[in-house]
C-alpha cells in the first residue's frame, strides 16, 4: 500500500505541511509513504528575485517526482501554494504531463486529496483545493477531503487554515508565519484519513 505525497513549495510552508501529512499517513499500519516534489519550472534568476533560493536549498533533499510514478501509488496527496486562487504553475505543468496516464486510465479508482497554503486568510485556499479536485475527477480519482471529524477546523479562538476540502496554512502577508499546531494537526489527520481509506479500498 503506497501513499505518494507530491507537492510544490516555494518558501517552505507546503514543505512543512507535507511532513505532517507524511506523519499522519505513516500511522496507518502497512502503508509505505513516499514524499516527492514536482519539478521546478522557474530559473535560478527568477527564484533569486522571488527570495526563494535559501528555502529551495532546504528542500533539495526531497526527490523530484515523475508523472509515471503517480500510477504506482494507491493514493496521492497533492500539496500546492495558492497562485491567484489556483494551484501553482509548477503543479499545473506536472499535471498537464499526465495525458498519457489519462489515456490509459492509469489513475482511475485511486484515492486523491489536496492541501494548500496562501498568504492571506481568505486568499484562495478553498478555491485552490476545489479547482484542483476538477483535474483529479477527470483522472478518475476518488476525491477525499478533511471531514469535520477533524474538530480543529471548528475553532474560533485563533486564526487557522483548514476546511472540509483539505488542510491548509496561512503564511501571512510577508510569508513569515509558519504552519500552526492546529494546521499541522489538520495535515496529519488528512494524511491518516487518506491512507486509511486507501488501505480499506485496496483490501491489502
Ligand atoms: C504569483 C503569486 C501569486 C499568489 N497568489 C496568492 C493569492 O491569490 N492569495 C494569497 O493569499 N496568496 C497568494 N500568493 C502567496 C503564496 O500562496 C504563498 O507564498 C504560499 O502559499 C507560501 O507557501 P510555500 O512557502 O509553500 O510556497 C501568491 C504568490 C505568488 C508568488
Amino acid at each position: 500500500m503506497k501513499v505518494l505525497i507530491v507537492y510544490y513549495s516555494m518558501y517552505g510552508h507546503i514543505h512543512r505541511m507535507a511532513a505532517a501529512v507524511e506523519e499522519g499517513a505513516k500511522e496507518v499500519p502497512g502503508v509505505e509513504v513516499v514524499l516527492k516534489r514536482v519539478p521546478e519550472t522557474l530559473s535560478e534568476e527568477i527564484l533569486g528575485k522571488m527570495g526563494a533560493i535559501e528555502a529551495q536549498k532546504s528542500m533539495a533533499h526531497i526527490p523530484v517526482c515523475t508523472v509515471e510514478e503517480l500510477a504506482t501509488a494507491d493514493a496521492v496527496i497533492f500539496g500546492t501554494p495558492t497562485r491567484f486562487g489556483y494551484m501553482c504553475g509548477q503543479m499545473r505543468q506536472f499535471l498537464d504531463a499526465t495525458g498519457g496516464l489519462w489515456q490509459k486510465g492509469a489513475l482511475v479508482g485511486m484515492v486523491g486529496s489536496v492541501f494548500a497554503s496562501s498568504n492571506t486568510q481568505h486568499g484562495g485556499q478553498e478555491s485552490t483545493i476545489l479547482s484542483f479536485h476538477i483535474t483529479l475527477l477527470h483522472q478518475g480519482f476518488i476525491v477525499v477531503g478533511l471531514p469535520y471529524a477533524f474538530q480543529g477546523q471548528m475553532r474560533m479562538d485563533e486564526i487557522t487554515g483548514g476546511s472540509p476540502y483539505g488542510a491548509s496554512t496561512i503564511a501571512g502577508g510577508d510569508g513569515s508565519r509558519m504552519p500552526s499546531e492546529n494546521e499541522l494537526a489538520a495535515a496529519r489527520f488528512q494524511g491518516k484519513h487518506v491512507a486509511g481509506i486507501a488501505a480499506r479500498l485496496s483490501g491489502k
